[in-house]
């Protein structure tokens, strides 16, 4: 097949890690006799340094024509004075509203080769395989919001439509249907009238799931089982700022935040690939990033927007294979063990995956 991806690696360790990811690519082409193009454009502080805007026209015009997108990390110290006009972190926020990215699917699954890296006990990571399902475009990040300014305050809005509430629901119970068929909603209804209508708006389309388990879990609880009992936990379906504070609280479960993968993804499956990681600028340029984030977000690429299942479940494989054989980079390793870089840790996932 053919398809044009558009690299927007932008700040910190994504460019490092984007070039890996389209290292996989290309052999994933390569070996399954495939065609991929890739345009590379700019995103987050480095397109403020060079145009002014974190989301320029042309980097816009080049996601327009592409089949995904594969992004690597935005932000950095040197943007982040707080009364700045521009911030590194509206140029994501305008892709996903842009390309309507209302789903964010967050998978947090245990490698056994890491299981002793998790600072929770072993026996509690038994069996934990979770899909967060984060909602992307609505809530206190698009809501209403107004600057302090020279005033004294300031404020956002938690905001949700039930037609959007709906539309996330729907993809979280789907994806629950196809795993353990339990699916937890989180909210904060005993507090906030948004939340209330995202529980009712939740329970509207429970009634077409009648096979799907379905409980109401508030945020804070939410909060403790995952670290509590996270093996409770099949699909969490959560708003876009619970989900963000919740998948990174996961991450812990996995060892690293630098292995997980995310995909977000429209009405039509045209999607944003991209590790949850940050742009890590204390690490940034030095080789030592964990590039498997990237790696298994480029499988996501083709298993959701390209729907080459066979090629996504290869590099799985491959990523699974490299840890089981001892590669870690530092993030991953035993304190004081030998680590491998950036590009060495993608050449033994390069040699499994043949
Ligand atoms: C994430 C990040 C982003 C978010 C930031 C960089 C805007 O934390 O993707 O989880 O808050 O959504
Ligand atoms: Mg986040």
């Amino acid at each position: 097949m053919q398809a044009h991806i558009v690299t927007t690696p932008g700040d910190g360790i994504g460019p490092e890690v984007v070039a890996q990811g389209v290292r996989i690519l290309n052999r994933v082409a390569a070996k399954f006799g495939h065609q991929f193009t890739f345009t590379e454009a700019l995103l987050g502080g480095c397109a403020i340094d060079a145009l002014g805007t974190p989301l320029p026209a042309e980097t816009l015009a080049d996601c327009e024509k592409a089949d995904a997108i594969l992004l690597g990390a935005v932000g950095g110290p040197k943007w982040d004075d707080p009364t700045a006009p521009v911030r590194p972190e509206q140029g994501l926020l305008g892709l996903r509203k842009r390309f309507d990215l209302f789903a964010n699917l967050r998978p947090v699954k245990i490698y056994d080769a890491l299981r002793s890296q998790a600072p929770l006990r072993p026996e509690l990571l038994q069996g934990v395989d979770i899909l967060f399902v984060r909602e992307l475009t609505g809530d206190v990040y698009f809501g209403a919001r107004r600057e302090q300014g020279s005033g004294t305050d300031a404020y956002d809005t938690m905001i949700y439509t039930v037609d959007e509430v709906r539309r996330a629901a729907v993809v979280a119970f789907e994806a629950a249907r196809g795993r353990r068929k339990k699916l937890a909603s989180v909210d904060k209804a005993n507090v906030l009238a948004s939340m209330r209508l995202w529980r009712r708006a939740v329970n509207e389309v429970a009634a077409d799931f009648p096979d799907v388990q379905l409980e109401h879990v508030l945020v804070d609880a939410c909060a403790m089982h995952l670290i509590r009992n996270p093996a409770r936990f099949d699909v969490v379906l959560a708003g876009n700022m619970f989900g963000d504070i919740l998948t990174d609280e996961a991450s812990v479960l996995a060892g690293s935040l630098g292995m997980l993968p995310s995909a977000s993804l429209n009405q039509s499956a045209f999607g944003l690939y991209e590790p949850i990681h940050g742009s890590a600028p204390d690490i940034a340029g030095q080789d030592k990033a964990n590039p498997i984030a990237t790696i298994l977000s480029v499988a996501m690429l083709l298993r959701y927007s390209l729907k080459l299942e066979a090629e996504a479940q290869a590099i799985e494989a491959a990523v699974q294979a490299a840890l089981d054989s001892g590669a870690r980079t530092a993030d991953i390793a035993e304190s004081g063990a030998p680590a491998l870089g950036t590009q060495a840790m993608t050449d033994r996932i390069l040699h499994f995956l043949g």
